[in-house]
C-alpha cells in the first residue's frame, strides 16, 4: 500500500474545516488508495483547541480506513512539519467596519508566520492552497515569506468562483455541468473576478454561441458569480462553507491527480502570462498532469475581457502594494 502523506489544515475547527476534513480523510482529495495523516492547526486559545478536539473525536468515530494519523497543533512550526499538502483556511476575513489597513496587518502577520514555518519545516515539495481571505494576497504573503520553497507551489483558491460559473452556465443553457469544458476565471477571488466562457464548450459546441447574449454576460452572469458569496451570507446568515470546502477538495485533487486535459482555474503566481506582472497571485486557466499545473497559453483577449482583467489586476496590485512593507 502507498506511503501516507501529511496534510496540514489550518482553521481546522472552523466552518470550512468541518466540511473539509472528513472528505480529505475519506480519500476524496488524494484518492481512495492514499493514506493520510492530518496535522491540524488552530489558534492556541482554549476555546478553539477544545473545539478542534471535538472535531477530531468525530473523525475518529468515522473509522476512516485511510486516516492513519491525526494531530492537533497550536503552532505552525509543528503543524507544518514535513507536510506534503497545506490547506491554509484560517484567516481573519474582513469584518463590519474593519479598515483595510487593519485587515492587511492582521493577515500579514498570520501569513508571514505561516510562510516562514512552511519554509522551515514542510516538505520541499509541499503544495500549498490558501483559502482564507483575502486569499490571493494571503498566498502572495506566504510565498514571499518562504524563499526556500518553489514559489509556484503557493496557490490561491479561485475554484469556488470557477464552480459557481459552471453551475450558472449549466442552468442558463439547460445542459449538464459535467459536460462544460474550457471555462476559466481570471484574477482575484473577489467580486472583480472575471469568469470567462468565451472558449467554453459543451459536447464540442460553443457556449458563447449557445448563449449569444453579451448583455446577460455583463449584467447578469458576472454580477451573479461575483456576488455569490454575499448572496449566500444574506440567505444563510453564514458564509459559504461546504461549497468552499468542496472547491478546496477539487483544487487539490486536480493538482495532485491531474485533470486529464480539462481546464480548471487556479490562483497561481504569474510568470508574466497574459501580461500579468510576475508574482501576482492571479486566477488563470490551467491543466494539471503529474502533480504540476500548466497555464493554458495563447488565448485571445478581446477588449471587454481585457477591461475585466485590468480591473481585477488593479485590485490585486493595490492589495499587494498594501502589504509591500511586510515582504
Ligand atoms: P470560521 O471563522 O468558521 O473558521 C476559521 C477558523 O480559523 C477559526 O476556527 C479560527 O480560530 C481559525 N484561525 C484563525 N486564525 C488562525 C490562525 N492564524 N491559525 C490557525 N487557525 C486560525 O471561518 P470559515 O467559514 O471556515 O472561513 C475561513 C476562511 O475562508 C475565511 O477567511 C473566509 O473568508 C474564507 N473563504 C474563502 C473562500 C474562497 O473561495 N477563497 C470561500 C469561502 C470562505
Amino acid at each position: 500500500s502507498k506511503k501516507p502523506v501529511r496534510v496540514a489544515v489550518t482553521g481546522a475547527a472552523g466552518q470550512i474545516g468541518y466540511a473539509l476534513l472528513f472528505r480529505i480523510a475519506s480519500g476524496e482529495m488524494l484518492g481512495k488508495d492514499q493514506p493520510v495523516i492530518l496535522q491540524l492547526l488552530e489558534v492556541p486559545a482554549e476555546g478553539p483547541q477544545k473545539a478542534l478536539k471535538g472535531v477530531m473525536m468525530e473523525l475518529e468515530d468515522c473509522a476512516f480506513p485511510l486516516l492513519v494519523g491525526m494531530e492537533a497543533h497550536g503552532d505552525p512550526m509543528t503543524a507544518f512539519k514535513d507536510a506534503d499538502y497545506a490547506l491554509l483556511v484560517g484567516s481573519r476575513p474582513r469584518g463590519p467596519g474593519m479598515e483595510r489597513a487593519e485587515l492587511l496587518a492582521i493577515n500579514g502577520a498570520i501569513f508571514t508566520a505561516q510562510g516562514k514555518a512552511l519554509n522551515a519545516v514542510a516538505s520541499r515539495d509541499v503544495k500549498v492552497l490558501v483559502v482564507g481571505n483575502p486569499a490571493n494576497t494571503n498566498a502572495y504573503i506566504a510565498m514571499k515569506a518562504a524563499p526556500d520553497l518553489k514559489p509556484g507551489n503557493f496557490t490561491a483558491m479561485l475554484r469556488l468562483d470557477h464552480n459557481r460559473a459552471a453551475s450558472q452556465i449549466a442552468a442558463k443553457t439547460g445542459k449538464a455541468v459535467a459536460d462544460i469544458e474550457k471555462l476559466c476565471v481570471w484574477g482575484n477571488h473577489s467580486p472583480t473576478m472575471y469568469a470567462d466562457y468565451r472558449f467554453a464548450t459543451i459536447k464540442g459546441e460553443s457556449v458563447k454561441a449557445m448563449i449569444n447574449d453579451q448583455e446577460w454576460n455583463a449584467n447578469v452572469f458576472l454580477p451573479t458569480v461575483g456576488k455569490r458569496g454575499a448572496a449566500i451570507i444574506e440567505a444563510r446568515g453564514l458564509s459559504s462553507a461546504a461549497s468552499a470546502a468542496n472547491a478546496a477538495i477539487d483544487h487539490m485533487r486536480d493538482w495532485a491527480l491531474g485533470t486529464n486535459g480539462k481546464w480548471v482555474t487556479m490562483g497561481i503566481p504569474s510568470q508574466g502570462w497574459y501580461g500579468i506582472p510576475k508574482d501576482v497571485m492571479f486566477g488563470f486557466p490551467v491543466t494539471c498532469e503529474n502533480g504540476e499545473y500548466k497555464v493554458v497559453e495563447g488565448l485571445e483577449i478581446d477588449a471587454f475581457s481585457q477591461a475585466c482583467i485590468d480591473k481585477t489586476l488593479k485590485e490585486l496590485t493595490d492589495e499587494q502594494a498594501g502589504v509591500a512593507h511586510l515582504i
